[in-house]
């Protein structure tokens, strides 16, 4: 894994938006997408440069439970508003919310079967979640219908106007899923962010630590400010 520190989110965005470019030069056409307000600063990269993206494919990591698309809270109106409006891709897959969860995952997997990803972009939970796996997670698991933990429900709160409104539930790609993305890149800001950041690159590679999987994978690229990456060693 090559870990890059950074100033601030702002350099954060810029620094994944120039490895986007450069394998876009390389002909990618898949870009494995994420949510959160982590990779919000290089979706603002995207849409301020001239890049076309209208041959190009996403796939989103998850989607709550429950949720419309056109729900204000949902990820697809999360894409929509800091992306896909502004830069139109050729075809654009998030989790559907509502769809029945006996059919939702096999659908979902056969998209990334289809569609191989060439970078996947990762922010992660203070409890080093990706994706919706939370600790515990198996490292052979594909999308499917999770359980949000109390601690996710907790961080994830401050996008909705009660703790009772959060979906406890979420459909997410599995961390096969991730890993079977040719490059990852996980971006992490903050200094709640730092422990999982710690975890991540030094400790043991354990399903209680989901990032740590990363290190298995031979092609990751961690993008940290000075606060996720003061407890790492450099
Ligand atoms: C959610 C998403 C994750 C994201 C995490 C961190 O739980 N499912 O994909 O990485 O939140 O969010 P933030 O970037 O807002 O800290």
């Amino acid at each position: 894994m090559e870990t890059i520190i950074v100033k601030d989110n702002i350099e954060g965005g810029k620094k994944a938006f120039e490895l986007i470019k450069e394998g876009m030069k390389q002909d990618a056409k898949v870009l494995g997408l994420a949510t959160g307000s982590t990779p919000v600063t290089l979706y603002k990269e995207m849409v301020a440069s001239d890049l076309d993206f209208t041959d190009m494919t996403s796939i989103n990591l998850d989607e709550y439970f429950g949720l419309s698309p056109e729900n204000p809270q949902s990820y697809h109106h999360f894409m929509q508003e800091q992306l896909f409006s502004h830069k139109p891709f050729k075809e654009t897959y998030v989790p559907d919310g509502l769809a029945d969860e006996n059919s939702e995952p096999a659908r979902y997997n056969q998209i990334i079967a289809e569609h191989p990803i060439d970078i996947q972009i990762l922010g992660i939970g203070t409890n080093a979640h990706i994706g919706f796996n939370e600790p515990g997670t198996s490292f052979d698991s594909t999308t499917r219908k999770v359980a949000l933990t109390d601690s996710t429900i907790e961080s994830n709160k401050r996008n909705f106007d009660t703790v009772e409104e959060v979906p406890r539930f979420a459909y997410s790609m599995g961390i096969k899923n991730i890993l079977s993305a040719k490059k990852i890149i996980l971006m992490a800001f903050g200094e709640e962010k730092a422990e999982a950041i710690k975890h991540t690159i030094e400790g043991p590679v354990t399903t209680e630590v989901p990032a740590s999987v990363l290190q298995q994978h031979p092609n990751v690229v961690i993008i940290v400010d000075e606060a996720a990456a003061k407890l790492i060693q450099h």
